[in-house]
């Protein structure tokens, strides 16, 4: 296999044209999303405020439900069906946080998070876990405060962790004031959601502007919880974090269906001491390609004046190519001026 593409089209997905006619929804949903809370009164409810428990695996999964639901109309003029919902992308990437053990505690003490434990809790020491709190916590209590969801600022709180609480905001004003830059481009997301004269493409614009924004600031606070990992999952997390700016340049449309086919490129595991790709033997040429992709990426990011994320037009070449019985595998990326496909 050989591809020559812009590298926006490999992270993009140019892998896979098909068309959302193919699919059937329910089956792209993340895990235990029918499960999941899907309006505000399936929580609990105390002293009027719904109370939220944002470290058990559906309770977090069910603001992203709820974000979709109440959401969806100002998708529909797009395309008539939620899937051009572009909320999509953040259940998709914590469905799969889930699957593969991510959100699990990384130090291994069984319970929180495993199969034999508590498998629907969310570590507090798990990076991925709470990297995804701001994205979770955060985009859902901006929407609250912009009124989309139909409650008032105070009627809603989340539940802390079981420590490191004072990482972690958990109603609106507390999120306001700990983190105003954050909460204020999300609040800016959400008044252009609201403007009817908002196009696809500036959604997409103010979605990712408030996305990285967020990761920035959460991977300042994490880093630490990174030494947990194994060496190869570490780096991964840290790829990833870099690849997400490059998505984000690239306006990629996270949409039901381009998000799934994006992410099964994505390892379906946590990486272990040896896992090298494109060597990986239980991945798929798909998966082994992304995590080169991603460790070129940093590479091209960390050094200076090289930058991609300035020229999105810029291509690399990728091939890899496999032996008789997969005996070896030769590859090779490196930036290139043509696009097109071979096979
Ligand atoms: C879609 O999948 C769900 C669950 O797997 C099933 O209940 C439903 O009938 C399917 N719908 C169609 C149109 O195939
Ligand atoms: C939103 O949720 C409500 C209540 O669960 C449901 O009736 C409605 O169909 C949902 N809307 C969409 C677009 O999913
Ligand atoms: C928000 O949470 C903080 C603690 O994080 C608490 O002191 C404050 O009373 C809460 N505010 C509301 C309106 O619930
Ligand atoms: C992450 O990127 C670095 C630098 O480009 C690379 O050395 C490393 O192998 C990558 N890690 C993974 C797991 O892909
Ligand atoms: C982006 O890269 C392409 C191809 O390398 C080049 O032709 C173009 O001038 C560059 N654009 C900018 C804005 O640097
Ligand atoms: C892309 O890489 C492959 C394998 O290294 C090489 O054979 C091919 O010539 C390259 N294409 C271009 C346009 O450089």
């Amino acid at each position: 296999m050989a591809f020559l593409l812009p590298w926006t089209c490999v992270l993009v997905g140019c892998f896979s044209a098909s068309l959302a006619g193919a699919y059937n929804f329910s089956d792209l949903y993340p895990p235990l999303w029918e499960k999941s809370p899907g309006q505000l009164s399936d929580y609990r409810v105390e002293n009027g405020k719904y109370l939220i428990d944002p470290w058990i695996y559906s309770e977090r999964l069910g603001m992203y439900k709820i974000l979709v639901n109440k959401t969806a109309s100002y998708f529909e003029s797009i395309v008539a069906s939620n899937e051009q919902n572009i909320f999509w992308g953040l259940p998709l990437q914590h469905g799969w946080q889930y699957r593969t053990g991510r959100l699990a505690d990384p130090r291994g003490r069984k319970g929180c998070g495993y199969e034999s434990g508590d498998h629907l809790c969310i570590s507090v020491d798990s990076w991925w876990a709470d990297m995804n709190y701001f994205l979770s916590a955060l985009p859902f209590l901006a929407a609250v405060d912009s009124g989309i969801m139909g409650i008032s600022s105070d009627q809603v709180m989340l539940l802390p962790p079981p420590k490191d609480q004072t990482n972690f905001c958990l109603n609106i004003s507390s999120c306001q004031s700990s983190f105003p830059e954050i909460m204020s481009k999300w609040n800016v997301f959400y008044q252009h959601l609201q403007d009817p004269s908002s196009s696809f493409e500036d959604l997409l614009k103010y979605f990712w502007a408030a996305h990285v924004s967020t990761l920035e600031y959460a991977s300042k606070i994490f880093e630490d919880r990174l030494e947990y990992y194994s060496k190869p999952e570490a780096n991964f997390g840290r790829n990833w974090s870099v690849a997400v700016k490059y998505l984000a340049a690239a306006l990629f449309p996270t949409t039901l269906v381009r998000t799934y086919e994006f992410q099964k490129g994505l390892p379906p595991r946590m990486l272990v001491n040896g896992d090298r790709a494109p060597f990986i033997h239980d991945f798929t040429d798909f998966q082994n390609m992304v995590l080169l992709v991603l460790s070129f990426l940093r590479q091209v990011d960390n050094s200076p004046g090289k930058s991609l994320v300035s020229n999105t037009s810029k291509k690399i070449n990728i091939s890899l190519n496999k032996g008789r019985n997969n005996d070896f595998i030769r590859y090779r990326i490196h930036h290139n001026t043509y696009c097109q496909r071979k096979s």
